[in-house]
């Protein structure tokens, strides 16, 4: 990934993305942040926090279906020990979708007692559905919402614009205004997001790439690798690890030697595709 390129588009485009959120701050009760739960720390923007300030917040740990169940469990202890109220979902499939209402109605228990309390029964809560590009969005808004836009209504701040969508007559979901970007400067943000097809890899060397895949796979999941590639021992060069993987798959070109670059799209690919088997690469420091 060009760092030259990242550097001269990261800050404007996150002013106008930060000021569009700030101004909606007000619309609504809380935040709703989807990241993807096989790297919750890459597929997440690093000014949210300061952007939505002490705003209500949830986490929903998204494409839990590709992820390692122990991994997702952890982190959500650990969103929980930050104060974080955080679910699996899988918008694939559907899972973790109805618990949501239902961590809003936790995460907001205070207000509600309050709107109770001064007789505001019927006021439907109002969440804004923030997350970088891909981490699946607009796929929790279609099984949540049915991707049914809500109506144009005369409301204050609520202008044709805005992307609301009403779940029921108790929620309304505000899709992101504008595009939250990832942390793209850091370049092991930018790789991990690479892994995971979250950017595109034409500007990437994929042989590169390949090669810092397997250096977080061979120490954490060495038995999968086995099972997937019978390959029970790695090289400790990412190389020769990459080499030995076409090999035993038999991408070989003239002269004997490995054809690194299948090799890499295929250990890509497969990865992507969760063939490898349900895999997080960012763990929660224990
Ligand atoms: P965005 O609005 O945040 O940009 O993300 P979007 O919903 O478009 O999702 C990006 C990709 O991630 C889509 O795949 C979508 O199907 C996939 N996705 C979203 N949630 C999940 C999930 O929980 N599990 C899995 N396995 N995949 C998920 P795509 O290849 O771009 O499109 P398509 O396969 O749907 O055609």
């Amino acid at each position: 990934m060009s760092n030259t390129q990242t550097i001269q588009w990261f800050p404007g485009h996150m002013a106008k993305t930060r000021r569009k959120i700030s101004e909606q701050l007000k619309l609504i009760d809380a935040v709703a942040e989807i990241v993807d739960a096989r790297i919750p720390v890459s597929s997440r923007n690093p000014e949210l926090k300061e952007i939505i300030g002490d705003k209500p917040h949830l986490i929903l740990l998204n494409k839990c279906d590709m992820a390692d169940d122990v991994a997702t469990k952890q982190w959500i202890e650990y969103y929980k020990s930050q104060g974080i109220y955080a679910i699996p979902v899988d918008c694939k499939n559907g899972k973790g979708i109805p618990a949501f209402k239902d961590t809003v109605k936790t995460v907001l228990a205070k207000k509600l007692e309050q709107y109770r309390a001064k007789g505001m029964v019927g006021k439907p809560l109002r969440v804004m559905v923030v997350g970088i590009p891909n981490v699946g969005k607009s796929s929790f808004i279609n099984r949540i919402a049915g991707g049914g836009r809500a109506k144009v209504e005369n409301r204050p701040g609520v202008t044709r614009g805005n992307q609301w969508f009403t779940v029921d007559k108790e929620l309304e979901l505000l899709d992101t205004p504008g595009v939250l970007w990832p942390k793209f400067d850091d370049n092991t943000v930018g790789e991990h997001l690479a892994f995971t097809g979250a950017v595109t890899d034409r500007i990437i060397d994929i042989e590169l790439l390949a090669m810092r895949l397997l250096e977080l796979l061979i120490p954490l999941y060495p038995q999968l690798l086995n099972d997937r590639y019978k390959i029970s021992e790695f090289p400790d060069d990412a190389y020769d690890a990459l080499c030995l993987l076409g090999k035993k798959r038999g991408m070989m070109i003239r002269g004997g030697e490995t054809d690194t670059e299948r090799a890499a799209a295929m250990l890509l690919e497969e990865y992507r595709n969760c063939k490898i088997g349900k895999i997080t690469l960012e763990r929660v420091e224990l």
